[in-house]
């Protein structure tokens, strides 16, 4: 089925112009770009984003990060997005990712691994929303 996802492209790749090639990886492989900003996370923001997280001993590290620098959050649509969209990720491990994929490409380490995608339809659906009105999401025809 036609699905979308939220996709982040975060700090460490902004940081290093990287946008464009990630961009190129999902386009390539068929994810429509519906819609992408590029933001400044607050806080807050992060905070809440990343709120399953909270408890983890990588949280606070995690959100220093994620506010360092611009990032660009997008919402990609295609068949099957979701796990396509992670496919094209790779592991978040650099070290275990497969060849080819973007944090294979392009991640410095598991904490900055240039790019998030969700994890299942249920995580797709908050973390669109967190970010993206429906207004803002415009596929084409
Ligand atoms: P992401 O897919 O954005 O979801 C949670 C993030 O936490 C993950 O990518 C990593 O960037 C980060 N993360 C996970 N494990 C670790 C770790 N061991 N140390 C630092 N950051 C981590």
């Amino acid at each position: 089925a036609v699905e979308r996802t939220l996709s982040i492209i975060k700090p460490d790749a902004t940081r290093r112009n990287l946008t464009g090639k990630i961009n190129a990886v999902y386009e390539d492989a068929g994810l429509q770009i519906v819609g992408q900003r590029r933001i400044r996370l607050t806080r807050p923001q992060a905070e809440a984003f990343y709120a399953e997280h909270k408890d983890r001993p990588f949280f606070g590290e995690l959100v220093e990060f994620m506010i360092s620098e611009p990032v660009v959050v997008q919402v990609l649509q295609g068949e099957n997005a979701i796990a396509r969209h992670r496919e094209l990720m790779g592991a978040t491990n650099p070290e275990k990712a497969d060849e080819g994929t973007v944090r294979k490409q392009f991640a410095l380490s598991m904490g900055e691994n240039s790019v998030h995608g969700s994890d299942s339809p249920e995580s797709a659906r908050r973390e669109i929303g967190f970010f993206f009105s429906e207004l803002e999401i415009l596929p084409c025809a």
